[in-house]
Order: C-alpha cells, then sequence, then structure tokens
C-alpha cells in the first residue's frame, strides 16, 4: 500500500493505547527484515534513515527501495528521516516521498530550535507530511548526532507545552532519562516528568534511546504516553552478533546472501519482539 503518514500512525496509536516501532534503515537486508516482521506481527512500522544512513545508501536509492518495498506491504509503512539537522536534507528528503521528517533541533538554543522547527513544520504540512520536534538533550550518538552526558538536559514539561504551540510540530521527542547506544548502567527513566509532559502536551511522544530499557520501563512510558519508540542500536547488535556466530562456522562460505541471511534473520526476530513489546502487532 501506498506510504502513509506518521501522524496518522501515531494518533491510531495513541486511540489504542501502544506505540509504534520506529527502527533505523541502512541498506537492502535491514528494510526486508523491518517489513518481514511488520507483516509476520501485522504491525504498522516506521522506517526510519538517519542522515549518516543518506551518506552510507545514497538518497535516491534507499527512499526508491524503502517506498518499492512499502507499496508491496500489507501493512500500513510511515517513511521517517531521523535527526534531521540540514535543511537541504530535510527538503531533499520531502521531494524523495518521506511522509515524515524529524527536524533536531535540540542543540540550539530554545529560540533557534522553534524557529527551526516551524521552518520545516511549514513546508512539510503545505505537503501533508507530519514533523517530530526534540526539545532537550539524549545523551549518547546516534550516527552524525553526538551529545556527551554533561550536555544531556532533561525536558521541561512547561517549555515542552509551550515548544508545541509555538512550532506546530505533530509529536515531541522527549529527553527523559534514555541514551543513544550501548547503556554502561541500566537507565531508570523519570516518569513522573514524562506524565507532567503528557498532561501539558496535546501531541504524541517520542522515546529515542529506547535499545537497552528494560521492558517494564518500556511499558510504563507507554502507558505514560509514548506513542513512538526508536530502536537502532538492538538491531545493530542481533544483526553483528548472527554474523559473527555465523562465518567461523561457515569458513568457504563466499555467497553474500547467504553470509547476510542468518544476520537478517536474527534482526527480523528482534524487530517482531519489539512489535510484540510496544503492542503494535496485530495492529495493522
Ligand atoms: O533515533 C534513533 C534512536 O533514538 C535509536 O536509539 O540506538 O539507542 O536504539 P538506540
Ligand atoms: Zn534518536
Amino acid at each position: 500500500m501506498p506510504l502513509v503518514t506518521s501522524a496518522e500512525l501515531l494518533q491510531a496509536a495513541d486511540a489504542g493505547g501502544y506505540a509504534v516501532g520506529a527502527f533505523n534503515c541502512n541498506n537492502l537486508e535491514i528494510l526486508q527484515a523491518i517489513l518481514a516482521a511488520a507483516e509476520a506481527e501485522r504491525s504498522p512500522v516506521i522506517v526510519q534513515t538517519s542522515q549518516g544512513a543518506l551518506e552510507y545508501a545514497g538518497l535516491p536509492l534507499l527512499a526508491a527501495m524503502i517506498r518499492a518495498a512499502a507499496e508491496e506491504a500489507t501493512v500500513p509503512v510511515a517513511l521517517h528521516l531521523d535527526h534531521g539537522t540540514d535543511f537541504a536534507t530535510e527538503v531533499a528528503c520531502l521531494r524523495a516521498g518521506y511522509t515524515s521528517l524529524m527536524f533536531d533541533g535540540s542543540k540550539l538554543p530554545y529560540a533557534e530550535n522553534v524557529a527551526g522547527t516551524r521552518r520545516i513544520v511549514e513546508i512539510a504540512h503545505a505537503v501533508g507530511v507530519s514533523v517530530e520536534a526534540e526539545l532537550g538533550t539524549i545523551a549518547g550518538t546516534e550516527d552524525l548526532v553526538s551529545v556527551s552526558e554533561q550536555e544531556a538536559l532533561y525536558t521541561d514539561p512547561e517549555q515542552a507545552e509551550a515548544f508545541v504551540r509555538e512550532t506546530g510540530a505533530d509529536a515531541l521527542a522527549v529527553a527523559v532519562g534514555t541514551a543513544h547506544g550501548v547503556y554502561r548502567q541500566a537507565p531508570h527513566l523519570d516518569f513522573a516528568r514524562l506524565e507532567a509532559i503528557d498532561r501539558r502536551v496535546r501531541v504524541p511522544l517520542v522515546l529515542h534511546g529506547s535499545s537497552g530499557v528494560p521492558d517494564d520501563q518500556i511499558r510504563e512510558a507507554i502507558r505514560r504516553g509514548v506513542r513512538k519508540i526508536n530502536i537502532d542500536t538492538e538491531l545493530r547488535q542481533a544483526f553483528s552478533a548472527a554474523l559473527r556466530g555465523w562465518l567461523p562456522e561457515h569458513p568457504g562460505e563466499i555467497d553474500p546472501r547467504k553470509i547476510l541471511g542468518p544476520a537478517r534473520q536474527a534482526m527480523q526476530a528482534k524487530v517482531q519482539e519489539k512489535m510484540r513489546l510496544f503492542g503494535s502487532a496485530g495492529r495493522a
């Protein structure tokens, strides 16, 4: 079916009290793993590409591949730019058929974040595309965006309310204790803050850095208003662990399709596990 916007998916998630997984995609095998999982679980899904993914695979190729796969899918798929920081990239993604953009102005001073987000909201809404914004800074590294632990700043609920009103964003990424990448120690999300944000902000909330967050905290976050959950690191871990295990057992194998098959399978299993955890399984 044709791509849908993430606003559409997140509205349905809000009504149903679940969250939609947004999984980072860099190549063919990852895309196949994500969409095979969505089909197997009958789940809506957001396929997202970071600016780093666009550098790696090239926007025209990556976008065309994801759009073609979504056309064939029997579950709703949104195509989203993750952590966009660059105006030209945002516009290029719009032209390439993305149905959802993130503008990540979280490292900018408040007024600049508002102005940058509004600019993207204006052009995206003109063509029916939804926009995710970020307020507060999430520690760790997500491809090209890096925030040190000292720079990390939790989202202020009152400021979040004003930010969404001033920008017109359709979804808000919040900093409530998660971090991008591998956790050195288990995170403890600030649920009181999350609830306070959710009370003041009308749009769906987005949890970044969700790999490695214990399942009970993910469930609690969904209960308190999180409707989009971003997963990247755990997919990388599933893929590379499977590859590392398989290669020494098959030293003579030279066919990339055979080498990548088990890694793709492991990634699909991880995506399916997350879809069940998020409650999106069976919703498509
Ligand atoms: O934007 C992508 C995510 O926030 C992924 O975070 O790598 O910790 O799963 P993660
Ligand atoms: Zn992120």
